[in-house]
């Protein structure tokens, strides 16, 4: 059978820089210090760092490999070892792409911070200091205007300006990946390195905060009570895997997407280390801008660093922040500028996340269907934009907070099963690191075979498990609240964006391939 030449990226540095785009998003952020602080602060590393080498850099290593053998996107790449596997590929991209619906309205709030930011500059005060940062998030930036959260009904009024932003977002996304990997390639130079110079104009402003130590030695002593008893160990166990998972972008087969595009000769095994240490180290490093900011903010309120942090690792970014800098005697713009490199620097990260989860759905179809990319790409980016509205509402918190919690905990981990499942029993863990050895520079070990057949599925189940117990522990304890104490019909909106994924796959699996060897496991010349 004969497969068309395909797109390859134009360089080695284009590839990483793309993976780690994806990989570095409001997760490094946001969730890790968050996540890390909950979970017993320096002592959460040990666990972080066993996920890290048993489980996120084996699926890495398994996404690039099978990306690359069997040079398709996921749902191809899975159909090639089995029929019966091509689902799961396109159920991955279909979650993928509506977890971009709803990360598309964070970054439209993002978007409403910095234009507000820049309107100010030159001004005598911030756009959140009439009132305070928590009521300016919820009655300007989600609602869009801040006189109606009161009479706000449950759908209306809708957030015009959420809309448009939205619709830049998406627009940025189009513009990003219209050309495949030839702009994507381009883009990332900006969207992934940008980020890091705002990044340590905030970490040097921060470390030098009054506060900023006693913050710092809080994110980093171990708290070793968080984990002395059986069942706590579990909780900070289940927290490191979840982090490593979501962090590392695996299981929305983005990377196999992305690694579909390498040159014949590529190195696997190294591509993913690399990728991976950038991701844990740039988590790691924003740890301290975060932490420095918090102990700042402890010391201004007269608090403890633990009291100040919240329940959501949304209220952290967008509550905490907002405030410290209001706190931060460098002048209004001063503080503007501060508040501009933050905002900056999580529209930069997260839009390559955005975009690389629509990518791997744009490149399943297109290995299948006869359609141009073209069609497909702004068919998609208008989709995403119109079901974004749904998140424009006064409800939008609420649901997206929901959506995100079943995509992010069930989805992501019961999509990154399967694959584990098909190369571990199916293909051969063998035969994929052989490939894998022979293209690569770093030998990988039959570890790697033991983590993919046994260990990270044991996790991934046990996970699941464990996951499921908690939202359903209000069946038999009184005290217990389904997700977040939303209402059923929140919960169900959740739920149900995981059933459309499933019946979107559906829909795709079905349909007839239109291409020439779809299903045929494409022939791989070796270079001596
Ligand atoms: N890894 C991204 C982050 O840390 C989020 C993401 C998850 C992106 C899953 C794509 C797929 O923010």
């Amino acid at each position: 059978m004969q497969h068309p030449p395909r797109d390859r990226w134009a360089t080695r540095t284009a590839f990483i820089l793309a993976a780690i785009g994806s990989a570095v998003g409001l997760g490094n952020i946001w969730r890790f210090p968050h996540v890390a602080f909950g979970a017993g602060g320096g002592a959460f590393l040990i666990p972080y760092f066993i996920a890290l080498l048993t489980a996120g850099i084996p699926l890495l290593m398994l996404e690039y490999g099978l990306g690359h053998r069997m040079q398709a996107a996921s749902p191809a790449a899975m159909a090639r070892v089995s029929r019966k596997f091509e689902f799961s590929g396109w159920w991955a991209a279909a979650g993928g792409l509506l977890i971009t619906f709803y990360y598309t309205i964070i970054m439209a709030w993002v978007c409403f911070y910095i234009v507000e930011l820049l309107g100010s500059l030159g001004g005598d005060s911030l756009p959140w200091q009439k009132g305070q940062a928590e009521s300016y998030l919820f009655s300007s930036v989600i609602t869009g205007d801040e006189n109606i959260r009161h009479e706000a009904g449950l759908f209306s009024p809708i957030n015009w300006k959420a809309i448009i932003f939205n619709g830049l977002v998406w627009g940025f996304i189009y513009f990003a990946i219209r050309k495949g990997v030839h702009s994507v390639g381009k883009v990332v130079w900006v969207t992934v390195l940008l980020p890091y110079v705002l990044l340590f104009v905030l970490f040097f402003t921060s470390i030098n905060l009054d506060g900023a130590s006693a913050g710092m030695s809080y994110y980093l002593s171990p708290d070793w009570s968080k984990m002395d008893s059986p069942g706590e160990i579990l909780k900070v166990a289940s927290a490191a895997y979840g982090q490593i998972f979501f962090s590392l972008s695996i299981g929305f087969g983005i990377m196999m997407a992305y690694a579909s595009f390498l040159p014949k000769k590529s190195d696997i095994a190294n591509n993913a280390i690399i990728t991976a240490f950038a991701n844990s180290g740039t988590e790691f490093f924003a740890g301290f801008i975060t932490f420095s900011v918090l102990g700042f903010l402890a010391l201004n309120k007269g608090l403890f660093v633990g009291d100040v942090v919240g329940e959501s690792s949304f209220a952290l970014a967008l509550i905490s922040y907002p405030t410290a800098i209001e706190n931060i005697q460098i002048g209004t713009d001063g503080q503007i500028l501060f508040g501009l490199a933050f905002f900056g620097s999580l529209l930069l990260l997260g839009v390559d996340s955005a975009f690389s989860l629509t990518e791997a759905m744009v490149a399943g179809i297109h290995d299948k269907f006869s359609v141009s990319r073209k069609t497909v790409t702004v068919s998609l980016c208008v989709l995403g934009w119109l079901v974004g509205i749904i998140f424009c509402t006064p409800t939008g918190l609420v649901l997206l907070d929901s959506v995100d919690h079943y995509l992010s905990n069930y989805g992501l981990l019961l999509i990154g099963l399967i694959p584990c499942l098909a190369i571990g029993w199916i293909y051969g863990t063998k035969r994929l690191r052989t490939h894998i050895n022979r293209v690569s520079e770093k030998r990988i070990t039959p570890f790697w075979d033991f983590c993919i057949r046994y260990f990270t599925p044991i996790v991934l189940i046990f996970l699941l498990g464990y996951q499921a117990f908690t939202d359903l522990s209000f069946l038999w304890d009184e005290q217990a609240k389904p997700y977040s104490g939303y209402s059923l019909w929140v919960q169900l909106v959740g739920i149900g964006v995981l059933v459309a994924a499933f019946t979107l796959a559906l829909f795709l699996t079905k349909k007839k391939p239109e291409k020439e060897g779809y299903q045929t496991i494409p022939e791989f010349e070796y270079e001596p």
